[in-house]
């Protein structure tokens, strides 16, 4: 029999309680409990940061964290950078003018590293963002636009 248990998250200002098995990852929780789709399943393994969220302010892998550790966190998804009017979160509003993306799979992830890449103050240059980007996969290669855009948005911030 498997055993599940009641879980609390606190995602993008809204309190969601789920009854999940001990074993679901924060990734599958989102979009399969959710229906938070924004939040990409790239390789499932910690290599391709597609399902990057916030977790207490820090960039985590949704896909190697698992729901029951993030209770008690506040978690913030791509879906919760939008302001409620539907203006985009100034990161996105760049990558949408640098044209940041091409199947757009890889963008939630690049869109949730680089606003803690920017807010951690990793966005001072080129080589530094790549540098502090490096853990989100672009299967398009669409890093020079990716890098334009963060840079657009770290200077606008500063
Ligand atoms: S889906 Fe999590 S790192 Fe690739
Ligand atoms: S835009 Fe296609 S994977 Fe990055």
């Amino acid at each position: 029999m498997v055993s599940v248990r009641p879980v609390k998250l606190h995602i993008n200002g809204e309190e969601h309680a789920l009854t999940l098995e001990p074993r679901v990852t924060l990734l599958d929780a989102l979009r399969e409990h959710l229906h938070l789709t924004g939040t990409k399943k790239g390789c499932d393994q910690g290599q391709c940061g597609a399902c990057t969220v916030h977790v207490d302010g820090e960039r985590v892998l949704a896909c190697l964290t698992l729901a029951v550790q993030a209770e008690g966190c506040a978690i913030t998804t791509i879906e919760g950078l939008t302001a409620p009017d539907g203006t985009p979160h100034p990161v996105q509003q760049a990558f949408m003018e640098e044209d940041a993306f091409q199947c757009g799979y890889c963008t939630p992830g690049q869109i949730m590293s680089a606003v803690a890449c920017i807010r951690e103050g990793h966005a001072g240059s080129d080589d530094e963002i790549r540098e502090f980007m490096a853990g989100n996969l672009c299967r398009c290669g669409a890093y020079p636009n990716i890098v334009s855009a963060v840079r657009k948005a770290a200077e606008a911030a500063s």
